[in-house]
């Protein structure tokens, strides 16, 4: 079977800075990949790289992203622009904040929806319906109907999450997405999320600092550290027998954090 998307040895720079080196992994359908590290280890700058959203001064200078079989790298910004949104989507660290704050909910929804499909505005409530019941917005109504800064930020990730689903990409690249959130909403949206996997099928790409969640959803495990890949395998191999003291030690501070909670 061909992965679904190969990154083979990408190096990445900001204004010539190398800010991850010769990055290597694959993601099949349906996978999880979980990516962990300290800050700064280049997490977000991979998948922003990917993504094809690297912003100013942010260039990949090295290798090759293969998605489906196709050139990430050389695809021209017009087609690659296509693919964000129904092949590669995004839900971001801070939904609300990556949310227009003065249009509704549901007119953002409805609005990346029409840039890609022929769709009537009913047509896309009873489609962001179907994903908000599955995701516990059972309110769908209000939620569509609400600006940003009217709902919590658990309701916030839960309509990036719809807002991204609602395309039905093949992959979604999820930055931190429930770090912003308290401990229970964390947990119910990163359950949220492995259901629209279950769902759809949809392989992820899921950057977290938080282990619980990587031992929890990823079925593997690359970990960054001064943008290099220091371990990269099955997530019960890297997390039971990790090559790399980095490893070793990302997972302790996340277990005495789990003793101290727990005391
Ligand atoms: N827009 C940018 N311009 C210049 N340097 C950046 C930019 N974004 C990130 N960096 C640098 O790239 C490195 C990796 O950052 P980042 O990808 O944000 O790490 P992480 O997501 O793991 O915290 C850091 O040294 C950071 O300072
Ligand atoms: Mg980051």
């Amino acid at each position: 079977m061909e992965p679904l998307l190969s990154a083979e040895h990408i190096t990445i720079c900001y204004n010539g800075i190398p800010a991850v080196q010769d990055v290597s992994f694959q993601v099949e359908p349906g996978e999880i990949l979980g990516i962990v590290g300290e800050s700064g280890s280049g997490k977000s700058t991979l998948i922003r790289g990917v993504m094809g959203l690297l912003g100013e001064g942010g260039m990949i200078t090295g290798g090759d992203i293969w998605y489906k079989g196709e050139n990430l790298k050389d695809m021209p910004e017009k087609k690659f622009r296509k693919y964000q949104g129904p092949e590669i989507g995004m839900v971001f660290q801070d939904c609300k904040a990556a949310f227009c704050p003065v249009r509704t909910v549901g007119a953002q929804i409805y609005e990346a929806l029409s840039a890609h499909e022929k769709i009537t505005k009913k047509e896309a409530e009873s489609r962001a319906r179907e994903i908000m019941e599955k995701i516990g917005l059972t309110d769908y109504k209000r939620v569509l109907r609400s600006y940003p800064f009217e709902l919590s930020g658990g309701m916030n990730q839960r309509a990036g999450i719809c807002a991204a689903m609602i395309l039905k990409p093949a992959l979604l690249l999820a930055d931190e997405p429930t770090s912003a959130l308290d401990v229970t909403v964390q947990k119910q949206v990163a359950e949220e999320l492995l259901l629209m996997r279950r769902e759809y099928h949809t392989a992820m790409i899921l950057v977290t600092h938080n282990m619980g969640l990587v031992k929890k959803t990823a079925d593997k495990i690359l970990v960054l550290k001064d943008g290099r890949v220091r371990e990269y395998g099955k997530t019960a191999d890297v997390l039971e027998n990790p090559r790399d003291l980095y490893t070793k030690k990302l997972m302790d501070s996340v277990l005495s954090l789990k003793r101290i909670r727990s005391n």
